[in-house]
């Protein structure tokens, strides 16, 4: 196993961006660079060991700069939405930044994303990135310290893990925001997804869940068995249609913060496997709805539908919901949180 450290680019205010690149012994890597604590190659084995770049994204830090869709990147403080960009928190009503349509705070303003991050190589496998979010940023109270540790596995495991401390009581969510693609390119609608939800958020038009948990029993959310992505994506249905496709959060089964399987995708062609578990309560499965156009990587322009997400999270809205498992983080407590993408073939 080994870290290496290169020079990446440099934001437009002149600061430098690094890489860092943890490769375990057959070769498998996961490049992480500091702009966004951002996710930014993830090359993995195939069935006949062929190593791939299966992230969607960008060949150099300009993309990653100029662009708007969160590839891979740590968003926070609060991942994404909150209704009104308001919520009240001990009696307090803060407004945080409303940067979707001007009425919706959205992965929290695209602070955490923005910023470039401290690293540092803990150990042959593993980098920590932290990042200091002062008070009422975006809105959102608290002097917050963050750490996010990488840590990339021999058996290809990518393990994430989230801490914070804030000064002040306050609400947090933080999550990784990479668009997967296991064959490496092309539609992602022919990927078999199982999700291990009963029950997921229905949303309005503005994705803002409505408040009750619905079953995902007789549903296109029901992936509790594989299912193609694609089969059920273009059904005549109130919910897709408010998703551009989907982009819902999933109720993961038996939530008590102990780390727990969430999902599985699997890739015909390739083989590829992927595990997803998380210690957090929901997940957001994103299939690029809105992917089209922009330069990615390989100079290829993106298309809708190349990449998926699965954003282990708390549930959207949630400050503003009490049923909702709490995002709150106390004064002086510690937050944490793990989310584990393993890899493997059939
Ligand atoms: C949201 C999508 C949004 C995407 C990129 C996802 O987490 O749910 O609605 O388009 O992020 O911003």
């Amino acid at each position: 196993m080994s870290v290496e450290k290169t020079f990446y680019g440099k934001m437009p205010c002149g600061k430098d961006v690094h890489s860092y690149s943890i490769k375990n012994s057959s070769g498998a890597c996961a490049q992480i660079i500091t702009k966004g604590a951002t996710l930014d190659r993830l090359f993995v084995p195939d069935r006949a060991g062929k190593l791939t770049d299966i992230l969607v994204g960008f060949d150099d830090l300009e993309g990653h700069v100029e662009r708007t869709d969160y590839q891979g990147v740590v968003v926070g403080q609060y991942a994404n939405r909150i209704a009104g960009g308001r919520f009240t928190l001990s009696g307090v009503e803060y407004n945080v930044t409303r940067n979707e349509k001007g009425i919706t705070c959205l992965h929290g303003g695209g602070e955490y994303s923005g910023a470039v991050w401290d690293a540092e190589i803990i150990s042959d496998n593993a980098v920590k990135f932290t990042y200091f979010s002062p008070d009422m940023n975006e809105g959102f109270p608290g002097n917050v310290d963050v750490s996010v540790t990488y840590t990339f596995t021999d058996d290809n495991a990518l393990d994430i893990a989230y801490h914070a401390v804030s000064d002040r009581d306050t609400i947090i969510n933080l999550t990784n925001h990479a668009y997967f693609n296991l064959a490496g390119h092309g539609s992602i609608l022919g990927t078999q997804l199982r999700i291990a939800a009963d029950y997921y958020t229905p949303i309005d038009e503005n994705s803002i869940p409505l408040g009750k948990l619905a079953s995902v029993s007789g549903t296109p959310f029901d992936f509790t068995v594989s299912k193609e992505i694609g089969r059920d994506i273009n059904a005549e249905d109130s919910q897709l249609k408010n998703g551009a496709g989907y982009d819902h959060n999933f109720c993961i089964n038996g939530f008590d913060g102990s780390l727990r399987p969430a999902a599985v995708a699997y890739e015909p062609a390739s083989g590829r496997v992927m595990q997803v578990l998380t210690t957090l309560p929901g997940v957001q499965l994103y299939t690029g709805n809105f992917l089209k156009g922009v330069i990615g990587k390989g100079g290829k322009p993106m298309d809708y539908r190349t990449g998926f997400c699965l954003e282990t999270q708390y549930y959207p809205n949630t400050p503003n919901v009490p049923d909702f498992p709490s995002c709150v983080l106390k004064k002086g407590a510690e937050y944490s949180s793990e989310t584990v993408f393993c890899f493997s073939v059939k």
